[in-house]
């Protein structure tokens, strides 16, 4: 079925489903817009804050319909509370369940996020280096991709074709250089954008973190997508995350932008891990010199003021860009080169500063 009428298909099945306060679900004000991808079926479902538990079974049947329709896509129907629909349901202002605490991701030990203030300070190539870096450190180590606005993990690594769903629904992750890899970008076509609301792409998250078979990890490396927004909240409040490392570049050692995300990440009780300083100075090509373009120590006393651990710098390297566009990351193609070096001695300053 073409993607659209598979989406209409699926929205009129929903007429069946009955909601909490009377109605249909196909007519309810909170059902977001249905997303077809070429192996996953998405929507979700909003509803007033205390009313979860009750559209429980109402995400259940939605669930069973979309899966009978969907054929060997994925389904994935969330529920979504503290936003209420435009047109609000029944609210009640009383007998709220307490919302779900965070609870562990099954078979992972730890997650750290990577986080920065801003786009383009190279976060994604630092966690994807990070995580060989850790591996070379002899750990069982995952990475997913938590940009779900703009997914890069799959170029990165040079992922392949779409990760493949088992049959209770749950999928397998990307193998490759030794890390277990999930990204929604892996299941986009090429330059598909998608539009998220807030409540879809935090439902997106609980499943690709959830859902996913990840076997035993030692750490999960987590690449958020820039700033303060709602995946950064809310995988903070449905996992425990162990740590946050920071990327910055020395141009943003202002860290105008990153102050804000530490400030949040501490509103969340949230540890954070360090600074690393990205594009921090500049190897040159030819001779190898090295030129500290932007003068030294800054981010270590940028790391200072903020009260954090500075976990090291990482050169401004051709190789390093050309290798993530060609999905060859520096830790593969040249393990004992001076950007790898550089990212595994972060990666040993990291785990120092986790508890053991
Ligand atoms: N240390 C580095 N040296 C050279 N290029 C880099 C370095 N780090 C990142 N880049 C390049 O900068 C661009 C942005 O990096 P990316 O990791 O996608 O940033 P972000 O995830 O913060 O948006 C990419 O083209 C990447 O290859
Ligand atoms: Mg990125």
């Amino acid at each position: 079925m073409a993607e659209p009428d598979l989406a209409a298909a699926i929205k009129a099945a929903l007429a069946a489903v009955e909601i909490p306060g009377g109605g249909d679900l196909a007519g309810y004000a909170g059902l977001s817009d249905i997303i077809i991808t070429p192996s996953a079926v998405a929507f979700a479902i909003a509803v007033a804050p205390g009313m979860e538990a009750a559209f429980g079974p109402a995400r259940e049947q939605a669930q069973a319909i979309a899966m009978q329709t969907a054929g060997k896509r994925k389904v994935m129907v969330s529920l979504t509370g503290g936003k209420p629909p435009a047109k609000a349901g029944p609210t009640f202002s009383h007998g709220a369940p307490v919302p779900p605490g965070k609870t562990a991701v099954t078979g992972i030990k730890r997650i750290i996020a990577v986080g920065s203030g801003k786009g383009g300070v190279g976060k994604s190539t630092t966690a994807v280096n990070l995580a060989l870096a850790l591996q070379a450190e002899g750990l069982r180590v995952g990475v997913l991709d938590a940009d779900l606005y703009g997914p890069s993990i799959p170029k990165l690594l040079g992922l392949e074709g779409q990760p493949a769903i088992r049959d209770d629904g749950i999928f397998s992750p990307h193998a490759t250089f030794g890390l277990k890899a999930m990204s929604i970008g892996s299941m986009l076509v090429k330059d598909q954008a998608v539009v998220w609301r807030g409540p879809m792409a935090t439902s997106a998250l609980r499943q690709l973190l959830r859902e996913t078979d990840w076997g035993t990890l030692d750490i999960l490396v987590v690449d958020l997508p820039p700033g303060t927004g709602d995946i950064q909240i809310s995988l903070f409040q449905q996992a425990v995350v162990d740590g946050v490392v920071i990327v910055s570049t020395p141009q943003d050692l202002a860290l105008i932008d990153a102050k804000k995300a530490i400030d949040m990440i501490r509103r969340f009780s949230v540890p954070l891990l360090g600074l690393v300083e990205n594009m921090s100075y500049f190897i040159a090509p030819d001779t190898g010199t090295r030129y500290d373009i932007f003068g030294s120590g800054g981010a270590q006393r940028a790391a200072a003021d903020l009260a954090m651990p500075f976990l090291g710098a990482v050169p401004l390297v051709m190789s390093i860009r050309e290798g993530s566009d060609a999905g060859l990351p520096p830790l593969v193609s040249a393990p004992d080169g001076a950007e790898s070096l550089a990212y595994r001695a972060i990666a040993r300053q990291l785990l120092q500063q986790l508890p053991a």
